[in-house]
């Protein structure tokens, strides 16, 4: 019978064939132990000479990195590892060798050759424990919306208009005119809130980021929920609820790729709401008084700053109410301080930067039309949009969660470039 390594705990004393691949391999005379990888786990396979014909034991020793295998053996509780179980070989079938040595050793490589063999380096242990956690959040990310009543509503990838400012546009031609691989699904599921009530959307968005740093990806994947009647207080509620289901989540289903990464996951244990909250003014207040006094209202956090802020407190911070100028053309503006945009960012705790950002939106349609104009955007593609202050306006908001910088916080990555699987990057585009 063919079993994945994964469930070779429920057929302890039983023959079975693994299909997998060779990882490493080792000898010691009368042993070779070959370790197969087959995709749901990794098993010592022992081949004894004891236990098969001269020929076989020869070829056990000589089968190369990446070649791929059939193996028929004895399953069995390792020795001195509880809760690992080995394969005792009793036939062993190359399927295909590599045509070449296989590029990707146990040795130490260099990040871009790495990048380089992306398609192959994804078979290393702890790509594999990534992309895992990868799926363990994109799973409990829709298991929340799901369970919480939201309606699924697929935003487009082309589209007309600009949602994040203009600087970061990919434009593309769209039989002969120009269209934009989208920033953000954000404009569109405000229409489906007022057809659905709550809704989010979840797919790849793009932006032509011209500054290479740790955190910013050409292409990322974002959740972004928006809900009807729902207020900035609301929004921060709803993030911080999110958030946690989410880290605890990822917590209680993997484990083991979160060891294999080596993450301490005590400050991921701390990630239950509330989490503290923190106005823009009192973040550049903070700033000064940690080392950065050159700090003064209408800078931008880059990096840095984020991680001074996020370093006050033990889970993620909410900051809000960032000066209007600072912010793209469709937030609400706070009724007690006009300046202000009714926003929130939270940052991630350790450095790893602002994970969500959103906020309240301006559902006036006499104002939304004037911070058109004021960010010189082209009315005409934004007409479909006021449509939705025009006929039936309503108080609403949302945010936007990227899942790669998630991952890396998770993960406990420096950098985003390994938490998707093919990244996209200023100078990246292959494979
Ligand atoms: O703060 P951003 O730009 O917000 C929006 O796009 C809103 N329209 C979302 C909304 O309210 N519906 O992006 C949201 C999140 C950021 O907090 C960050 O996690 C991620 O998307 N993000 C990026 N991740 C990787 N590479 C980039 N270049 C990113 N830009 C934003
Ligand atoms: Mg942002």
């Amino acid at each position: 019978m063919t079993i994945s390594i994964a469930h070779l705990a429920d057929h302890v004393g039983e023959e079975v064939t693994i299909k997998g691949w060779l990882y490493n391999r080792r000898s010691s005379g009368k042993l070779h132990f070959l370790e197969v990888r087959d995709g749901s786990g990794i098993v010592q396979a022992v081949v004894f000479k004891g236990d098969v014909s001269p020929e076989l034991f020869a070829q056990a020793d000589h089968v190369q990195q990446e070649a791929s295998l059939e193996i028929l053996g004895t399953v069995k509780e390792h020795g001195k590892i509880k809760g690992t179980y080995e394969l005792q070989v009793k036939d062993l079938k190359v399927v295909a060798a590599p045509a070449r040595e296989y590029p990707i050793s146990p040795k130490e490589h260099g990040t871009d050759f790495l990048m380089d063999n992306r398609h192959l380096w994804l078979r290393s242990k702890r790509q594999h424990a990534i992309v895992r956690v990868r799926h363990a959040i994109i799973k409990a990310v829709r298991d929340f919306f799901d369970e919480s009543e939201f309606t699924l509503v697929d935003a487009p990838i082309f589209t007309p208009n600009a949602c994040e400012g203009t600087s970061t546009l990919f434009q593309t031609d769209y039989h002969g005119e120009p269209a934009f691989l989208t920033q953000s699904g954000q404009l569109y599921m405000e229409a489906a809130a007022a057809a659905f009530g709550k809704v989010y959307c979840f797919g790849p968005t793009f932006r032509a980021e011209k500054s290479k740093t740790r955190r910013h990806l050409a292409e990322f994947w974002m959740v972004e929920p928006e809900v009807a009647f729902m207020d900035l207080e609301g929004d921060m509620i709803l993030a911080e609820q999110f958030l946690s289901f989410v880290v605890q989540r990822v917590l209680e289903t993997r484990r083991s790729e979160l060891a294999i990464l080596e993450r301490d996951t005590k400050m991921l244990e701390n990630v239950k709401a509330p989490f503290p909250r923190i106005t823009y003014h009192e973040a550049i207040k903070l700033l000064q008084e940690k080392g950065h006094p050159e700090a003064k209202v209408g800078d931008d956090f880059g990096g840095d700053e984020e991680t001074v802020i996020s370093n006050e407190f033990d889970r993620p911070v909410i900051v809000h109410r960032y000066p209007m100028e600072l912010k793209a053309f469709y937030f609400a503006r706070d009724p007690s301080d006009p300046r202000l945009a009714l926003n929130m960012d939270v940052l991630a705790p350790e450095g790893y930067g602002e994970i969500v950002g959103g906020g309240q939106r301006e559902e006036d349609l006499a104002r939304l039309e004037g911070a058109i104009a004021e960010h010189r955007l082209p009315r005409e593609a934004f007409e479909w949009y006021l449509d939705l202050r025009r006929y039936g306006t309503f108080p609403h908001a949302g945010f936007g969660l990227g899942i790669e910088r998630t991952v890396s916080w998770l993960c406990g990555l420096p950098h985003v470039r390994e938490t998707i699987p093919f990244p996209r990057m200023l100078n990246r585009l292959a494979p």
